[in-house]
């Protein structure tokens, strides 16, 4: 038998990460860094970055090779909504993500306005409208600025910040029509708040809830934040203005009521929580709950993780997270987006990618998003590219650092924003 860490995390582990983003690239790492990890495995779509450290597996195949490792880390949210990790865990297997029933806090923004209700989470105001007439009225009853979201998943285009009464009511119109699908069925109204915004993490191993660092996302294309909303242009670690305290009273009036009112329901949360919070006047409130890590919020918070990843994931699947040393790195990281010419609309793939080893070697990390490899070439792949990081003694040194690694960048067809964390 594998002999166990404190924590009861085997040594000589197999992991397999579910999922074949950024995201799941800098979850492979940091798990593959550990000593105890013999094995990482991904399943996905091609990414030359997790292909270099991990083999890939078809995502068909995820529940027939997954007894074969020791824990299962699933990445995106769409998996988790669809209960995998039900199906795991029934098969007896050690799971990092939250049930099905869960997930619902990401899968239904409904289900999760209820939760805050009764849980007594700060959050905008909202009406939840089951048909087109009830949305309508319910746009006049609360006037414009307003907030219409599609109830369901909807790959973040389900939200439109209405200005007038006439956009809210377009948006309202556009949903109902099915431009959403099923996710667009019900609508929630919300009453529009102001303020930065920044993103809380927590691990939650169903009885013991902890945070992790802090980070803000760089959600529109362009600098200045302008343009269109995409998943995020750039990240950085700490986020800006937010300090420990915040963070720890943020954890005990949001995130903290929340799960236990889902546990009091009858719903363990397993895995890691994301709160993107609104820092208003009046104080955090709360915009949405994600039930997974953010992409690419996760590339900079595992730097920064001042634990053995595989091990802290790995208490966390098995209601150890109490007995975890589980700490921030002090500094700063920062996270560059380069995407393809064109994101979020269509772009051109297929384009070779060179520099990346100056890139690392000027003393940043790169996360591949959307790249495959062909023989020994890198080729674009997708919209998001590459997420390259660094940290530092602070954010400035963080920032300099990724900028100027990033000049080795050999790929014409890449555009970034100069302004993270600026
Ligand atoms: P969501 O998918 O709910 O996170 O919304 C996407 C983005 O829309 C958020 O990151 C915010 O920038 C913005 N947003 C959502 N809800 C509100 C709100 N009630 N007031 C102001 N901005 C919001
Ligand atoms: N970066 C935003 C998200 O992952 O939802």
């Amino acid at each position: 038998m594998a002999a166990s860490t404190a924590t009861g995390a085997p040594s000589g582990a197999r992991v397999l990460v579910v999922g074949s983003g950024g995201r799941e690239h800098a979850l492979a790492a940091a798990i593959a860094a550990s000593p105890k990890v013999a094995t990482v495995a991904f399943a996905g779509g091609p990414n030359a970055g997790l292909e270099a450290i991990a083999e890939r597996i078809a995502p068909e195949r995820i529940e027939e090779v997954a007894p074969s490792f020791d824990l299962t880390v699933i990445g995106p949210e769409a998996p988790l909504a669809d209960g995998l990790a039900d199906r795991l865990r029934a098969a007896g297997l050690v799971v990092f993500g939250p049930s099905q029933a869960a997930a619902q806090l990401e899968a239904s923004k409904a289900f999760t306005k209820e939760i805050c209700t009764r849980a007594g989470v700060p959050t905008a105001k909202a009406a939840i409208c089951d048909t087109l007439e009830e949305a309508l009225a319910a746009v006049r009853r609360m006037g414009a600025p307003i907030v219409v979201k599609a109830d369901g998943l909807a790959a973040g285009k389900g939200v439109v910040l209405a200005d007038t009464l006439e956009e809210a009511e377009r948006a309202v119109s556009v949903c109902f029509d099915g431009a959403f699908g099923a996710a667009g069925a019900r609508v929630v109204l919300e009453e529009r708040l102001e303020g930065p915004e920044v993103s809380l993490f927590a691990l939650s191993d169903g009885k013991c809830v902890r945070p992790l660092a802090t980070a803000r996302d760089y959600k529109r294309a362009f600098d200045g934040d302008r343009g269109p909303n995409t998943g995020g242009m750039g990240a950085v670690s700490p986020a800006p203005g937010f300090s420990d305290a915040e963070r720890d009273a943020a954890m005990d009036t949001i995130v903290r009521p929340s799960l236990a009112t889902l546990a009091a329901d009858g719903i363990d949360y397993v895995g890691v929580l994301y709160a993107g919070l609104m820092l208003t006047r009046e104080g955090p409130k709360l915009i949405e709950y994600n039930v997974r890590f953010g992409d690419p919020e996760c590339q900079v918070i595992f730097p920064r993780l001042g634990a053995d990843a595989y091990e802290v994931l790995y208490a966390t699947a098995t209601g150890n997270l109490a007995d975890m040393k589980l700490t921030t790195e002090d500094g700063a990281a920062v996270g560059v987006v380069v995407a393809a010419e064109g994101y979020p609309a269509a772009v051109r793939k297929d384009e070779v990618i060179r520099g990346l080893d100056a890139v690392s070697a000027a003393g940043a990390t790169v996360y591949h998003a959307g790249t495959r490899p062909d023989g020994e070439l890198v080729l674009s792949n997708g919209g998001r590219v590459l997420t390259v990081v660094a940290t530092g003694p602070d954010v400035a040194a963080a920032r300099k650092t990724v900028y100027d690694a990033l000049a080795h960048l050999d790929w014409p067809g890449g555009r970034m924003r100069r302004d993270i964390a600026g």
